[in-house]
């Protein structure tokens, strides 16, 4: 949520690598952006945009950006409309500093109320404003440098927070802090970087701190990287080599980060599975479950807590748990899981999933679930993002950066971890037959190769989303495996082209959303060659009696369904247990081609964020 991009050098000019920065990090928040640079005149410049990082270069283009030091912000609004008054940086009362701020500050207006009583006057309805105005009233009335000042202030603050910030009294310094809010600072040859993640930073230097919570970086030209934390000790530097290269966050030919990530999801699954599974020897090895074994194969319970697709992915791996290792799974919110006082205990082990590792509700739900005594297990696709360093163990689905909003390769890696946890502890637990375990296993090696059979559909898909542009609502059926994939395939829909969609097991259909099929409704059935076929068959057969239009997600060579359905989409045969993995592919693809028909943004829809850092 939000975007923060910094630099602070002699060398290079600062402007050119804040602007493609922002544009790395405009998937986090894009509804304005702005950028603040201490010029060579000594001069601190704010430009702030309504809009697109595009916007912002148009309105740059005959001001003056020259300098090496500067901030910018790619906003995903919260307090105040979105708006160039809104956008980031803001100014303090004097000019004298500029910062940028990700996160929300909670008690914002209560100390907003109290610099207004003294006489400041705000020019924004950000609780952002809010901070820098108190920097600076603390910073001139006790007449304090700005690290102590921003010490002070932030002892004051209840909420979370990533900041950047720079004194033009003071241009060879940029200070940034962290709670809550990702950041990380890139080490250079005589020159620093900032950024909320790793992807701004990595053509130029992949040597990087991660902020810990309570961290404070202290970047002063000519002087070493220092952390301190809010009581200004001197923290020990941790800097770790980011493993990412420059083409994983491009769009290397494709229209779209989603079209390009959808495409890449065998290479992603092989990945996921390297080192993991052994093919000579039918057998998964996840480490996390090696170093962890008594707690995992004691747990009385598994606790999934998730948030969008990753709470699909979680009702996926509740199946496979609960099939396989024969434990009780319950999949939660994390967002209703962390406010309505669960009972968790030491027995429990907790599953978090997500892409980014930084969804707050999740952390929150972690945090909850470890003061219970909880094991936390997490599954996560960005390296060293906050949830995997504040849970005990866990799996990274190595997928690479996912930059669409709408997960899509997130989604089928997090499946494919849990179904390798779920082998791994069934076979530990010994309540798998070992001929199923090698069964699964050897069936998950060749999903890749399925995976690219199944993106031969593409242009099927493309065609049958012209057909459909028209719709006001779709409906989404599935059962057992299927159905949070027809939850998965709605929510695509609704996000990236604004459709609505609602995914349903299909026999729930005559309890109700029978009533909205008429020949204007679409409705797209999984109905493979599973223990359900029939079942879902006849629900077929009970939309088409209402002159629904049915599209069907069926095994290849099925002709059954072919002479009652609309339109039929043909996945390889493979296992129940892995079918989300072959069904979900078409799904992102229709969501993806009928929002590009109807214009729609695909990488960047309205309101929504990659990476949802507040609550
Ligand atoms: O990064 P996370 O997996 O924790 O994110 C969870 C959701 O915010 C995310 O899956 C969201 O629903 C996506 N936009 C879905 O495409």
């Amino acid at each position: 949520m939000c975007g923060i991009v910094g630099y602070i050098g002699t060398k290079r000019e600062a402007y050119p690598i804040l602007i493609k920065g922002l544009k790395r990090l405009e998937y986090r928040g894009y509804d304005s952006s702005g950028v603040a640079l201490i010029n060579s005149d000594k001069s601190l410049s704010v430009y702030k945009a309504k809009g697109k990082v595009s916007e912002l270069e148009a309105y740059c283009a005959d001001k003056n950006i020259d300098g090496t030091v500067g901030i910018a912000h790619t906003r995903w609004a919260t307090h105040g409309e979105p708006s160039s008054t809104n956008a980031h940086p803001h100014y303090s009362e004097s000019k004298n500093l500029a910062i940028i701020h990700n996160g929300i500050i909670e008690n914002y207006a209560e100390i907003k109320k109290n610099l207004i009583d003294k006489g400041l006057k705000f020019q924004s309805e950000t609780d952002t404003e809010v901070l820098v105005q108190l920097i600076e009233y603390i910073q001139t009335k006790k007449d304090l440098d700005l690290l102590t000042a921003v010490q002070v202030a932030l002892h004051q603050v209840i909420g979370a927070y990533a900041i950047a910030i720079l004194d033009k009294r003071h241009p060879d310094t940029l200070i940034a802090a962290r709670k809550q809010s990702p950041l990380v600072i890139g080490i250079g040859d005589g020159e620093f970087f900032v950024g909320s993640d790793a992807s701004p930073i990595i053509e130029f230097t992949d040597q990087v701190v991660y902020l810990e919570d309570g961290n404070i970086a202290v970047m002063k030209l000519g002087e070493e990287l220092k952390v301190v934390s809010i009581l200004n000790e001197e923290l020990s530097l941790n800097v770790k080599t980011v493993d990412m290269n420059l083409g994983e966050i491009e769009k290397g030919g494709y229209p779209h980060f989603m079209l390009k990530e959808i495409f890449e999801q065998p290479n992603c699954l092989i990945n996921c599975m390297r080192g993991r599974i052994n093919i000579d020897s039918d057998r998964v090895t996840l480490s996390a479950i090696i170093d962890n074994r008594d707690k995992l194969l004691l747990a009385k319970r598994i606790v999934i807590v998730a948030c969008g697709t990753s709470w699909h992915a979680g009702l996926i791996g509740k199946q496979l748990l609960e099939t396989f290792c024969r434990i009780p799974v319950e999949v939660e919110y994390a967002s209703e899981f962390r406010y309505r006082n669960p009972v968790v205990t030491k027995d429990d082990v907790m599953i978090a999933l997500s892409q980014s590792g930084e969804t707050a509700d999740t952390l929150a739900a972690i945090e909850l679930a470890k003061e219970n005594g909880a094991f936390i297990y997490g599954i996560c696709n960005a390296i060293g993002s906050s949830i995997p360093r504040a849970t005990h163990t866990g799996t990274y689905i190595h997928v690479g950066p996912e930059i669409g909003v709408a997960s899509t390769k997130a989604f089928t890696g997090q499946v494919t971890v849990l179904t390798m946890l779920a082998l791994t502890l069934a076979d530990a637990r010994g309540t798998i037959k070992h001929s199923d375990y090698v069964k699964v296993v050897k069936e998950l090696t060749v999903i890749p190769e399925k995976i690219k059979e199944v993106l031969k559909v593409n242009e099927q898909v493309a065609d049958l989303a012209r057909t459909f542009t028209y719709a006001q609502n779709f409906l989404y059926l599935g059962r057992g495996y299927s159905f949070p994939v027809a939850l998965e395939g709605a929510l695509k829909l609704k996000e990236i082209s604004y459709i609505h969609a609602e995914g349903y097991p299909a026999a729930e259909m005559k309890h109700g959303p029978i009533a909205l099929i008429d020949s204007d409704m679409p409705v797209v059935v999984i109905a493979t060659h599973n223990g359900m076929y029939e079942k879902v068959r006849s629900n077929i057969q009970e939309i088409k009696a209402r002159n629904g239009r049915v599209i069907a997600i069926v095994s290849k060579g099925d002709t059954s369904i072919a002479k009652i359905a609309d339109s039929v989409i043909e996945l390889p045969d493979t296992l129940e247990c892995l079918e989300p993995l072959l069904a979900t592919i078409p799904l992102q693809l229709l969501a993806y081609h009928v929002a590009v028909c109807k214009g729609k943004d695909v990488d960047q829809p309205r309101n929504l964020a990659k990476s949802v850092t507040v609550e």
